[in-house]
């Protein structure tokens, strides 16, 4: 057995999304999101709603001790533009500004650092009704948006994330209709909505910045090595091809104000001429949220992912997702020597699996203590490898509304009970809790 250190100040702790969690749907001047009319359409696998989800909107200071007790130093939760802004733009909802002071102030004062994102998903439906990200237009109402979050709580949050996996909602809800706001318009709507999400996110970090030039200013996105399904030519052009999009797409705009070079052409129609320079906002601190590795195989005329892991991974998540930590300190280093070893943490990273809850309501979910300890030592990897990794957080604090699993599907280190509400940790909370008081884990070989 031995022990992976990290360095001092690196962060611990979990994260979580307002949809995913709070429930109270109609409270307080909510207004409508994608995701309702999403759900509304019958959309959701177990016809489950997030009307209560784990009710956080009442029990916030419940879960705030949760992270307090198990020595967390660092919270990504996100705001609801629909609670702060219920048509989008426009009319301010003071009572939704009101309740992110409050869970600020309560995770300040349990010494516990938040960073806020923007947007986790939930896109006020007025402004998908006026196009969503398909339009270019919707940077200006974010950017505002982004000023109005800042300016009542940016004297607390220091921490402002942008966007939260802009390559997944382009491809899953604009792209093939998997999610809100349920659009199925091909490939090239998903480039045109990432390069929507590239302009909005950097005027965000511009007004952000003009505001207080103290902040941390960053955005995250789900990055994953790509790899060749097999070693022919065609695969490896394929991975190449399909790495440009998932990953390039993002981080060429941000790091070097370019639109990858194998996608000039098919992305020239919304491209304009400048937006390579707006773009170009190389943040303080990029989240990456880790999942799997993909694998990639040639089809004639395509832009391919196989999507279900290289054949030899014998390991996989309760969402059928192959379990590959080592694409962790891949995508790290791929990360480093592309873009100069920019300052990243990890957003997310976890798994879904069937737990057993006892009849206390403990579990002891071992597959998802391994899930996690073998990533986190990637990690560790990666950071002697000379990765500058300032962080890691779990995915996900609670059992939540897994979108269009519902709530079938349970990522939470916490178990949350869904009738009463209950909140009782499992064995995986306690893994973070040793390793984020110790600032070490030990790689589990031997016990
Ligand atoms: C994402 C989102 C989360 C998900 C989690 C599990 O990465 O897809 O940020 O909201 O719930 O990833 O799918």
């Amino acid at each position: 057995m031995s022990i992976t250190r990290f360095p001092k100040g690196f962060l611990w702790g979990a994260s979580t999304s307002a949809y995913q969690i709070e429930g109270a749907l109609h409270v307080d001047g909510r207004g409508k999101s994608v995701w309702d009319t999403f759900a509304e359409a019958g959309r959701i696998c177990d016809n489950t709603t997030a009307e209560i989800a784990c009710d956080h909107w009442h029990r916030w200071p419940e879960d705030i001790a949760l992270m307090r007790a198990a020595g967390f130093n660092a919270y990504r939760f996100s705001i609801a533009w629909p609670r702060i802004l219920p048509d989008g733009a426009g009319r301010i909802e003071p009572r939704g500004l009101d309740f992110y002071d409050r869970l600020v102030d309560g995770l300040l004062e349990a010494g516990i650092r938040p960073m806020a994102c923007l947007f986790h998903w939930d896109l006020p439906q007025p402004l998908e009704d006026a196009g969503g990200w398909m339009e270019r237009t919707i940077a200006e109402p974010f950017a505002e948006y982004a000023r109005i979050c800042g300016a009542r709580l940016g004297d607390r949050v220091r921490d402002w994330v942008m966007l939260n996996e802009p390559n997944v909602v382009a491809c899953l809800g604009y792209a093939c209709d998997a999610h809100a706001p349920g659009r199925n318009l091909g490939f090239e709507a998903m480039l045109r909505a990432m390069h929507h999400m590239n302009l909005a996110q950097a005027d965000a970090m511009r007004a952000l910045r003009a505001q207080d030039s103290g902040y941390t200013l960053g955005t995250v996105s789900n990055i994953s090595p790509v790899r060749p399904e097999t070693n022919s030519l065609a695969d490896i052009a394929a991975a190449a091809r399909w790495d440009a999009v998932w990953n390039g797409v993002l981080l060429e705009g941000l790091y070097n104000g370019k639109i990858p070079e194998p996608l000039r052409d098919i992305m020239a129609p919304f491209v304009l001429s400048g937006d390579e320079e707006r773009i170009h906002v190389p943040p303080d601190l990029l989240g990456i949220n880790y999942y799997s590795a993909t694998t990639t195989k040639h089809q004639e005329g395509g832009w391919v992912d196989t999507g279900g892991g290289d054949g030899k991974c014998q390991r996989f998540t309760g969402m059928g997702w192959p379990v590959q930590p080592d694409g962790l300190r891949e995508i790290l280093n791929q990360l480093r020597l592309r873009y100069g070893n920019p300052p990243v943490y990890i957003a997310e990273n976890g798994a879904a699996y069937d737990d057993l809850p006892d009849p206390s309501g403990r579990v002891d979910d071992t597959d998802r203590v391994a899930f996690l300890r073998e990533h986190v030592v990637e990690v560790g990897k990666a950071i002697n490898d000379g990765c500058d990794v300032r962080g890691y957080l779990a995915w996900s604090l609670l059992d939540n509304f897994e979108w269009g699993f519902g709530l079938s599907k349970r990522f939470g280190i916490v178990r949350v009970d869904y009738e009463t509400g209950r909140r009782t940790p499992k064995a995986s909370y306690d893994f973070m809790a040793q390793a984020a008081r110790a600032n070490a884990v030990e790689d589990g070989a031997g016990g």
